[in-house]
Formats: structure tokens, C-alpha cells, sequence
């Protein structure tokens, strides 16, 4: 069987908007745990601006994620219709549109009851719940060969960064999914 080919654009918009969940969610727990705490909090919370940080990575996530959003609703289109990729994506539309509901002084005042905050915790839980079964389904569709094509830096001939504007003029021309 072919090994499994991803486009390079595809790629880096998806890598780098899972590194950037990834931060503002280990970042968002470490906020949780500090001033907020209600539900428990981890055995050691190391100290550090980290509400900052966290606001600083939901920017990076931002900018990722919303050319991201824009590759998958055209290009990708076509993989939207596995359930498990499309919940993923809406789970991180939530934390992104709660999180910018929020203001930053209201954890460091103690002012938990706000509805953008629950929102944005509930966020928080479903888009660890989704990307593990987005994980969990990408393993049943195509195995570790399909996890790894994800992740792969391998660039083919007609893919390279001067190849996308082109990819995505055909795309415009043709109102088709490259996938
Ligand atoms: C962290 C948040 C993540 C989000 C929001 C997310 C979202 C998505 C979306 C929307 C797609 C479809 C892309 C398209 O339409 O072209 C996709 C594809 C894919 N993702 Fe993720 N993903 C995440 C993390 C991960 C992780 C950690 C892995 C594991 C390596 C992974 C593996 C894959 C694979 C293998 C595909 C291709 C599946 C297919 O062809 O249907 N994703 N992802």
C-alpha cells in the first residue's frame, strides 16, 4: 500500500495549531490550578506569570488557527465529513471565541462566576476529549502510517512553500477539495 501523503501546507498549519492547543492547554491548566482550584488543583504549581503566558500562546494559537480554520473549509473540506476531525475543529473555535470573551483580571480578582469563564473551562475539557478520539479515529483510518504522514517533514516535488498559491487557485477554479 502507498504510504500515506500529506499536503506541506496542511501540515504546518495543523502542527503548528496542535503545538499551540497543546501549550495554552498544559498553560491553561497551570492558571486553573492557581486561581481558580475548585474541582482540585495539581500537587505542584510552579510559579510564573502564567496568565499571561497563556493569553500570549492563545495569540499564536489565534494566528495559526484561523488560516487553519480557512484551509479546512475549502482545500480540506472533504476530510470535514469524518465526524472526528470536524468536533475537533469546533472544540477549538469554543476555547478560542470563550478565551477572548474573557478578561484577564478576573481569575487574579477571584471572580470565577463570569459565563465566558465556564465556557471557556468547558472548552478547555472538551477539546482534550476530542482530539483524543480525533486521534483515536486517524489510528482506526489509517494506522500509525497515517499518524505519521501528519508529523512527516518530507516535502514531494510541486508541494514546496512557492507551490501553494497555485494549490490554491485551483482549488478556487475548480470549488474542489484537495485532499
Ligand atoms: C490539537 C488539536 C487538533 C485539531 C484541532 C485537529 C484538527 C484536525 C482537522 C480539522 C483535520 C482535517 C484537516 C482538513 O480538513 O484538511 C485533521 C486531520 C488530521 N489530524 Fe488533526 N487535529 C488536532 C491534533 C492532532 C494530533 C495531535 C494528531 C496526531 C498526530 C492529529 C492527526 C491528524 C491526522 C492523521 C489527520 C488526517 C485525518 C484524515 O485524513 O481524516 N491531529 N485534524
Amino acid at each position: 500500500m502507498p504510504r500515506p501523503y500529506q499536503p506541506s501546507l496542511l501540515r504546518l498549519l495543523h502542527g503548528g495549531t496542535a503545538l499551540a492547543v497543546l501549550g495554552c492547554w498544559i498553560s491553561g491548566l497551570i492558571v486553573y490550578s492557581r486561581y481558580d482550584g475548585r474541582w482540585g488543583r495539581l500537587p505542584f504549581t510552579p510559579a510564573g506569570h502564567w496568565i499571561d503566558l497563556h493569553g500570549q500562546i492563545g495569540v499564536l494559537l489565534l494566528l495559526l488557527a484561523v488560516p487553519f480554520l480557512a484551509y479546512s473549509l475549502s482545500l480540506g473540506r472533504s476530510r470535514l465529513r469524518r465526524s472526528a476531525n470536524s468536533v475537533a475543529l469546533v472544540a477549538l473555535a469554543l476555547a478560542i471565541g470563550t478565551g477572548k470573551l474573557m478578561q484577564e483580571d478576573w481569575l487574579r480578582q477571584g471572580e470565577l462566576n463570569h459565563l465566558a469563564y465556564s465556557l471557556h473551562l468547558l472548552a478547555w475539557l472538551l477539546i482534550a476529549l476530542t482530539v483524543l478520539v480525533h486521534v483515536g479515529a486517524s489510528l482506526q483510518l489509517g494506522g500509525w502510517p497515517l499518524l505519521a504522514s501528519m508529523t512527516n517533514p518530507a516535502v514531494k516535488k510541486g508541494d514546496l512553500p512557492g507551490d501553494w498559491p497555485g494549490q490554491v487557485r485551483r482549488f478556487l477554479r475548480r470549488g474542489s477539495g484537495a485532499s
